[in-house]
């Protein structure tokens, strides 16, 4: 059967590009956390997470049309280097750009530069009742190594889970 036409051509789906997250990302990172966490980390954890030694954070956008305009961020991901492995510290994605394997590019991202680094595994911790998120992780390859008893302030049980590189 034929489409309807509706006459609204769907809007374009443009490419998004790998950028090292920089103090300009800051603000819509941190609104991005808002949007996505109800305890979200306030603005100056990222800032100060920029400062960190041992510590990255990249960031996934859609580049600005017009000159002067700031490029949309897309989604974020901060890790950190723990001797021979990669500790994702946070993954978010903007619900505007959600299933469009915005995370998958991230995390698939610091996976590749765990192999450039030597590193064995990519590890992190998520709550046990984030279905989307363990969804998100089975996916790539990471599997449940144990339950952290009461990990988050709220009480609630984490998982750790793990990739081997
Ligand atoms: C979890 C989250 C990061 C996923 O980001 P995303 O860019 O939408 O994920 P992707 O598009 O890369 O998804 C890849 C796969 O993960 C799984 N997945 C992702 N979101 C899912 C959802 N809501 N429900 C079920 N499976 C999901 C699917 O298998 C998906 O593949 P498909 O779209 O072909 O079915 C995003 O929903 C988010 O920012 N949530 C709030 C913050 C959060 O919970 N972060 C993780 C903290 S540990």
């Amino acid at each position: 059967m034929e489409r309807a036409q509706t006459g609204t051509p769907a809007p374009a789906i443009k490419p998004l590009l790998l950028r090292r997250m920089r103090s300009e990302h800051v603000e819509a990172v941190a609104e991005i956390e808002a949007r996505s966490y109800p305890d979200a980390w306030p603005l100056e954890s990222f800032s100060e997470w920029l400062e960190l030694a041992a510590c990255g954070a990249n960031v996934l956008v859609e580049p600005s049309q017009s000159d002067g305009k700031k490029d949309t961020v897309a989604g974020f991901i901060l890790y950190e280097v723990v001797r021979k492995r990669m500790h994702i510290a946070d993954v978010a994605v903007s619900p505007d750009f959600r299933r469009r394997g915005v995370a998958s590019d991230l995390i698939r991202h610091v996976m590749k530069m765990g192999r450039k680094l030597h590193k064995v595994r990519v590890t992190l911790e998520v709550r046990k009742s984030n279905a989307s998120a363990i969804s998100l992780y089975k996916h790539l390859g990471f599997v449940k190594k144990r339950t952290i008893k009461a990990y988050y302030e709220d009480g609630e049980d984490g998982l750790f889970m793990e990739v081997t590189l």
